[in-house]
């Protein structure tokens, strides 16, 4: 008989590492305009040589910054060709030994293999597998730790603690592959870490006048680890996913969305803040009750912010983009409030895809 047991029961995310090159300066503006908080670091001082690593948090959410400190690092090749962007998309598991020996024995390639870091709070057990570009998934178990972060790390106290602005956890985390490269992957995804299709888009849905992408959904067996994978569609022009694939030089994380339970609220205090969003135009609001119902939140503040606004079967959900946080155009983030909808804002997509060539255009790269 076939099990339909979750070979890899995921418990959410753990964390996710970013290798950008001056961790300082980064953990400074993702405390000053998104309002995460110091949490552990780990570098020289600590008996780390190669790197610094400060850890930041907000509510359930982690964001771990690396930088490499010499040039023969592959922490600094990653940065020479890439820039800033994520290198672990770590998950939180209970036992990350069988973790790895269910995906590696499933086809996944190890890059850490299983190992127990232990200090005087306990131990946390880790491994790791690869997944599209240079991107890690790390399994953590970390039932039997309760220091700051993990061992290697010393808590970090710091005297500069902006306030925090409402962001919950990481809803889920989009990755850009090649041409063709999309459906290879999802079978990836379901081959090996189990995880299910649970929806699709073709160019028909996800595109413009000039440009298309193709995205399908990866979802872990409780919903609480979702990937959608893109990979670019023809169209008349360059789509956005090529732009990010030329300029990330290969492939990717396109953009973290986390959640939020007050979206007004926390996109008014980010933008305050120096985070810079996509915008929409505002004709985009003259038919929002036709297209999506009867909603609880005030219009005017969505249209002031640039909100946008879609429906399910399940119910509603509003989100906003971020303009990508770094100098090559790359990554960004995404707020999202759930409102019963367990989608991803279909409706918005032309809204929001027009608006992207509009940056897109303005770089010279449509
Ligand atoms: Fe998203």
């Amino acid at each position: 008989m076939p099990t339909t047991a979750d070979f890899l029961p995921l418990n959410g995310t753990d964390y996710v590492e970013l290798w950008v090159g001056n961790a300082k300066q980064s953990a400074h503006y993702y405390k000053t305009a998104f309002g995460f908080q110091s949490l552990a670091y780990a570098g020289p001082e600590t008996g780390v040589k190669d790197r610094v690593s400060y850890v930041l948090v907000q509510n359930k959410m982690r964001l771990v910054l690396t930088s490499p400190l010499h040039s023969d690092s592959p922490i600094a090749e990653h940065h020479r060709k890439h820039g800033d962007g994520v290198k672990y998309l770590a998950l939180w598991v209970d036992d990350a030994y069988d973790a790895f020996e269910q995906t590696t024995k499933r086809g996944g390639v190890a890059t850490v293999q299983p190992k127990t870091l232990t200090d005087g709070k306990g131990e946390v057990r880790i491994s790791g597998i690869k997944t599209y570009g240079e991107v890690e998934h790390l399994f953590i178990e970390r039932k039997n730790y309760n220091g700051a972060f993990m061992p290697g790390f010393v808590e970090w106290k710091s005297t500069y603690n902006p306030a925090p602005t409402g962001l919950l956890y990481v809803d889920h985390c989009v990755g850009n592959v090649g041409w063709n490269q999309m459906n290879p992957w999802v079978k990836w995804y379901e081959e090996v870490m189990g995880f299910k299709n649970i929806l699709s888009f073709d160019d028909n849905d996800i595109s413009t006048e000039y440009s298309a992408l193709m995205s399908k959904v990866m979802s872990n067996g409780n919903g609480y680890v979702k990937f959608p994978i893109n990979e670019p569609a023809e169209g008349k022009k360059k789509s956005q996913v090529e732009e990010y694939l030329d300029f990330y030089e290969g492939e990717g994380v396109q953009h973290i969305a986390i959640a939020t339970k007050d979206i007004v609220a926390t996109v008014r205090d980010l933008m305050s803040r120096g985070v810079d969003f996509l915008k929409v135009p505002s004709s985009y609001y003259d038919d929002l009750f036709d297209r999506v119902g009867a909603i609880e939140e005030d219009i005017e503040p969505l249209k002031e912010l640039g909100i946008l606004v879609d429906r399910d079967d399940e119910g509603y959900l509003l989100q906003l983009f971020s303009k990508p946080v770094e100098d090559r155009p790359t990554m960004f983030f995404e707020i999202i409030q759930r409102k019963g909808a367990k989608s991803f804002g279909k409706g918005n997509f032309k809204a929001l895809f027009e608006a992207l060539e509009r940056e897109q255009d303005a770089r010279g790269n449509l």
